[in-house]
């Protein structure tokens, strides 16, 4: 097993986004592979006891054990990190443990966490519910509000956490502004860029430090695998990210790296196209409910934000209509094409009433602090033919009343 020729870090990164995604981190066993090969193995065998003395010792290259090391997931890592433009990654089990990995590898009791008060249910429970049972104080603020980033600074701040778009509010924070307050203030940024993926925004390009993916969603794309990643500078994942990883053990299979690895080599294509549908189905739901949340829109406060950050629109939003649930939960049960699904990043379109799912656990007072209110819908859309999509939400709102 080696590193494919002409494949040195140096000559990958100069290449383009559409090659990296297909060749970048390609190694090669003796059977001259096409495809990646999957090592399903958690183990490796050495020739003898010198061999693997020195590979713990760490002064010979080699696998030891999958938990440290494993072909398979290093090659998505490899890519993972060219995409990103990152000097590293490591992958995990899922966004949320590389969400967790992210945070808990270098906070500590004492130290305080400012956080967007619009983001993933989930994402959210870690900065209200595990942090602070360790003894780090979380400040909640609105992402969108610059100066409240700057006022929530304490002497021991060490992180800002966010997302952009945030799921389900589509609230557009500034990269640029808030990655660079925090570096002048010597924060670590950590940014949740699982709607986007570095398809359609970087942003270490704005200053952030720490990058970190539910590959879950758009990066496998087509509701496979759960799967997570971290990208960061070499110091941050070998000094930080990598002892916590290797003895807590959040990793991910090979098997489901390995179907990764093919997610990306699409990546770009379903970004785009995921995109283009999300803005012609956008501007039909427009004209047929009370609002939209929706980055590419006129009706969007974040759009010229949105426009600087990315590539473009991305495969998800959101809209709110005034019968609250009752009329929400009927408008998904209506829909015919559309599934009824709280994933997003899928190739399939999806919708989800985010108040009794993904952001159920927050209860009705956090959901109403978050701008989630019991009448919104958040749709995944695919790569399906949007005419068929625009077809199906028509009839579907018909049904429902609107
Ligand atoms: C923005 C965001 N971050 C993190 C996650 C968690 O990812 P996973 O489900 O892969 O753990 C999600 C999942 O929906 C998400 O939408």
């Amino acid at each position: 097993m080696k590193r494919t020729t002409g494949q040195d870090r140096a000559t990958t990164s100069k290449w383009r986004p559409a090659t990296r995604a297909i060749r970048g981190g390609t190694w090669r066993s003796e059977m001259g592979e096409t495809s990646e090969a999957i090592f399903l193995t958690s183990g490796y065998c050495y020739d003898d006891a010198a061999t693997v003395a020195a590979r713990f010792a760490g002064d010979e290259e080699g696998m030891t054990y999958s938990r440290l090391q494993n072909p398979s997931v290093a090659m998505l890592e490899e890519r993972i990190a060219l995409l990103e433009g990152a000097e590293a990654c490591r992958v995990q089990a899922s966004g949320m443990a590389a969400m967790t990995a992210a945070l808990l590898c270098q906070l500590s009791a004492g130290d305080h966490m400012v956080t967007a008060r619009a983001a993933f249910g989930s994402c959210r429970w870690l900065g209200d519910n595990l942090l602070p049972r360790f003894g780090i104080d979380v400040t909640v603020v609105d992402a969108t509000d610059n100066a409240a980033w700057e006022a929530a600074i304490r002497p021991n701040t060490r992180v800002f956490f966010f997302e952009t778009p945030a799921n389900p509010t589509m609230d557009v924070a500034d990269l640029e502004y808030i990655c660079g307050l925090a570096r002048a203030r010597g924060i670590i940024s950590v940014i949740d860029n699982a709607f986007c993926t570095p398809a359609l925004q970087r942003p270490l390009e704005f200053g952030a430090d720490v990058v970190a993916y539910s590959a879950t969603k758009l990066m496998d794309g087509q509701g496979r695998v759960l799967a997570g990643a971290v990208c960061g500078s070499e110091e941050f994942i070998n000094e930080k990210l990598l002892p916590f990883q290797r003895n807590t053990g959040p990793n991910l299979s090979p098997f489901n790296a390995w179907v990764v690895l093919k997610g990306l080599e699409t990546l770009d294509l379903r970004a785009r196209r995921q995109s283009e549908n999300a803005l012609k189905v956008g501007k039909f739901v427009e004209g047929r409910v009370p609002r939209i949340l929706h980055p590419w829109l006129d009706s969007h406060p974040g759009k010229a934000l949105a426009q600087k950050q990315m590539d473009a629109c991305g495969p998800i939003f959101s809209f709110v209509l005034d019968g609250g649930r009752e009329q929400a939960h009927g408008l998904l049960d209506a829909l015919q094409l559309i599934d009824i699904s709280n994933n997003i990043g899928d190739s399939r379109s999806l919708m989800c009433h985010p108040a009794s799912t993904t952001h159920h656990n927050m209860g009705p007072e956090g959901r109403e602090a978050m701008g989630i209110s019991e009448g919104m819908l958040r749709i995944n859309v695919g790569l399906e033919d949007p005419e068929d999509l625009i077809e199906d939400l028509d009839q579907a709102f018909t049904r429902a009343g609107l």
